[in-house]
């Protein structure tokens, strides 16, 4: 026997940025960002959705990219949203483009587009060459208050959500506010959830400022819904690079508050229901639950609810009463699926105070039937908790 055992030190430079309108003229955030690294050349892709309301937004980017002292490989639109993860039809598009655009590996590939666009192009540009520096830009809420500034990209596979993917940090995230202002209401509204999700489980002063800021939160009020983004973007990128374990090595999953429900309804309504919907359902779930097996005040809970009703947001979808052929409820092998992906032992973030998030080991199925029953009643009853579309 004759072993020898290495630690290989790397880090990696995060570089998270905000800004409106990037790409008018004097803009300087994207050029600068661009000449830190001395990339040769750049390559655009923009998803289409996000050019079809921005009219001329490619002729914009085009004419920043004339400025700059780099090989522009243009700008290159597909599809995105969470259909543009169900196959791999996008990635192999994406590696073909960096192919004929030789883009090796210090150039770079600009993604435009909300998570799920950002997730697919960001999974080939990982992989092409083994890694091409990325810079994002997030387009929805969702993806800048929480995606767009993670370290992970993924597809779809086996029924199951982000089950190929890679991570990677990008070299750059760009938050650029103005692509805010394109989403329909409902989109925008939806992907505060993460906002919300990141208060309960780290930062309690901020859900307290969430809660006072709802009304003008929920109408899209400008100001405090940038401050929203920024520090739902900060308090991610704050774990990720500090929490010591950004590529989630270790078994627990500490921003994943509202997810084990969350990614398996998405997949068995066929995503239907979107991220955003469908974490809001799963928080709501974990908070009840929380209470239910006596960790979470009740007032507590009820503060968290009253803030996803005066948002708007869903609590409830028929898909969590859902039953297989045995009579199972659909939605538990959620728990198992999150079990798989972490490697062994089940952890589930739950919640103890407003601000702090703690795992649990198990699940008492007596409390979690009662939770998700009463989510329903709830729900069918429209007392607690506003309808917004089910
Ligand atoms: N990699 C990660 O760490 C991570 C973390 C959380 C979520 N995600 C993933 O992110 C995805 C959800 O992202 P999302 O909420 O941004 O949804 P999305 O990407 O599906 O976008 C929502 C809709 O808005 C459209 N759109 C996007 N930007 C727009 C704009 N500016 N104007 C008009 N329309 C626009 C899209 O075409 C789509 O129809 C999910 O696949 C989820 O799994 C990834
Ligand atoms: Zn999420």
């Amino acid at each position: 026997m004759d072993r020898h055992d290495f630690d290989i030190p790397v880090t990696f430079r995060h570089r998270v940025i905000f800004t409106r309108s990037a790409f008018s003229h004097g803009n300087k955030a994207l050029a600068d960002v661009l000449a830190e690294g001395g990339g040769r050349r750049a390559l655009v892709f923009l998803e289409n959705a996000v050019a079809d309301s921005w009219k001329g937004l490619a002729d914009d980017i085009q004419a920043y990219f004339g400025k700059l002292d780099l090989d522009f490989r243009g700008v290159r639109i597909f599809a995105g949203g969470e259909a543009c993860k169900a196959d791999e039809n996008l990635v192999r598009e994406v590696w073909r483009e960096i192919d004929l655009s030789h883009i090796d590996r210090h150039s770079y590939v600009i993604a435009i587009g909300g998570g799920a666009f950002l997730d697919a192009v960001g999974f080939a540009a990982s992989t092409a060459h083994r890694g091409v520096r990325l810079v994002r830009f997030p387009t929805t809420t969702l993806s800048q208050d929480d995606s767009g500034v993670g370290v992970k990209s993924a597809i779809n596979a086996f029924g199951k959500k982000n089950w190929i993917g890679s991570f990677c940090v990008p070299f750059a995230v760009i938050n650029d506010f103005r692509f805010l202002e394109t989403q329909d209401r409902e989109t925008s509204r939806a992907g505060l959830i993460e906002a919300i999700k990141v208060a309960l489980v780290k930062d309690g002063d901020f859900f307290a400022w969430i809660e006072k800021n709802a009304a003008a939160l929920a109408k899209g009020e400008r100001d405090p819904f940038e401050e929203c983004v920024k520090r739902s973007a900060l308090l991610h990128t704050r774990h990720i690079a500090l929490g010591g374990d950004a590529f989630e090595t270790g078994s627990s999953r500490p921003l994943d508050f509202g997810h084990w429900a969350a990614h398996k309804l998405e997949a068995l309504t066929n995503y239907q229901l979107s991220h955003a919907e469908a974490v809001s359902v799963g928080l709501a779930l974990d908070t009840i639950y929380s209470r239910n097996i006596g960790l979470l005040a009740e007032t507590d809970a009820a503060r968290v609810l009253a803030v996803l009703s005066a948002l708007g947001l869903k609590t409830y979808h028929p898909a969590l009463d859902w039953m297989d052929r045995k009579g199972q409820r659909r939605v538990l092998a959620g728990l198992d699926e999150f079990r798989e992906h972490l490697g062994g032992e089940l952890t589930v973030l739950l919640l103890a105070d407003i601000g702090k998030g703690t795992d649990v080991h198990e699940f008492d199925m007596e409390q979690l039937e009662k939770s998700i029953a009463e989510l329903h009643s709830e729900w069918d009853r429209g007392d607690h908790f506003r309808k917004s579309g089910a």
